[in-house]
């Protein structure tokens, strides 16, 4: 059934209604409640296996329903997990349960940093969300990686209002970035979210001012920033799924929903508890 209401621009990005908005807050809450409630678990000794198993627990447990299990992009087999976790230098889309890299398991161990990525499905709206963890203590450099992805982040979101434009968001994240002499991934972008999980347009995270779709009250989108330590570039391991850097270093990754209202942005998946930056404390 199709029943979306509101325009589509020439660029084919959606335009919701006012009273989209509470749809979407529910589901925003929802995934980061649930980001809120795995950090305890994260330590050393855990796997990322069990970390998904909690995760797939509170998404029932709310009423919720997994946005990624069974998600089929064309020519891809379904994802079966609740959750992404990607460890150390996997950039995005880490299989839980998938083995770490130069690891014979998926065990965390001491100073791993991690991204844990959910989308929930509440009343047909989507909230898609990822943060930082560290299991036990992370080294200075790997926290300086997380904090500088953090504030990219923040100042993509800082950039988006009506009449600025998705090359003005990008700008913002790839400046911040590259003054701190990391890298920006090119590889994967945000999204386009909605009553859909992926959809127009793609929200890159660099580029130049003033360039790309201007920024209208109703778009919804996600903005997540991939950043790594050393070079950009990502390979694709042979599970179908997981991307790692080509250089094995660190990346890092941060990702809220948001929607552009009449006067400047509404973040949907801020942190009830305000454990968003937690990696950090
Ligand atoms: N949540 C991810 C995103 O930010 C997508 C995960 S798709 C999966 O868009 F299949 F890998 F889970
Ligand atoms: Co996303
Ligand atoms: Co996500």
């Amino acid at each position: 059934m199709n029943d979306l209401r509101g325009r589509v621009t020439k660029d084919g990005i959606r335009l919701y209604l006012p009273t989209d908005f509470a749809g979407m807050r529910v589901a925003g809450r929802v995934a980061a409640e649930i980001l809120d409630e795995v950090g305890p678990l994260v330590r050393p000794g855990v796997t990322t296996a069990d970390l998904d198993a909690f995760i797939a627990e509170r998404v029932s447990a709310k009423g919720a329903v997994s946005a990624t299990i069974g998600y089929t992009p064309p020519g891809r087999d379904p994802y079966k997990h609740a959750s992404c976790i990607s460890v150390n230098d996997v950039v995005c889309h880490g299989v839980p349960g998938g083995k770490i890299p130069r690891r014979k398991d998926n065990v965390l161990l001491d100073g791993d940093i991690l991204n844990i990525d959910v989308t929930v499905i509440v009343d047909g709206w989507y909230g898609d969300t990822s943060r930082m963890y560290v299991a036990g203590t992370a080294k200075p450099y790997a926290k300086r990686l997380i904090q500088v992805t953090h504030d990219g982040l923040m100042q993509g979101i800082a950039a988006v209002r009506p009449g600025q434009t998705f090359g003005d968001i990008g700008h913002a994240i790839q400046a911040h970035v590259e003054l701190a002499r990391m890298s920006v991934v090119r590889d994967f972008c945000g999204h386009g979210l909605g009553r859909v999980f992926h959809a127009p347009p793609n929200v890159l995270h660099y580029g130049r001012p003033g360039t790309g779709a201007m920024l209208e009250p109703g778009m919804f989108f996600t903005i997540e920033p991939m950043v790594n330590l050393g070079r950009p570039e990502t390979r694709e391991l042979a599970d179908g799924w997981t991307a790692v850097t080509r250089d094995g270093k660190l990346s890092a990754q941060y990702e809220h929903s948001v929607g552009v209202t009449e006067t400047g942005v509404e973040v949907f998946t801020l942190s009830p508890a305000g454990l968003f930056a937690q990696a950090l404390a």
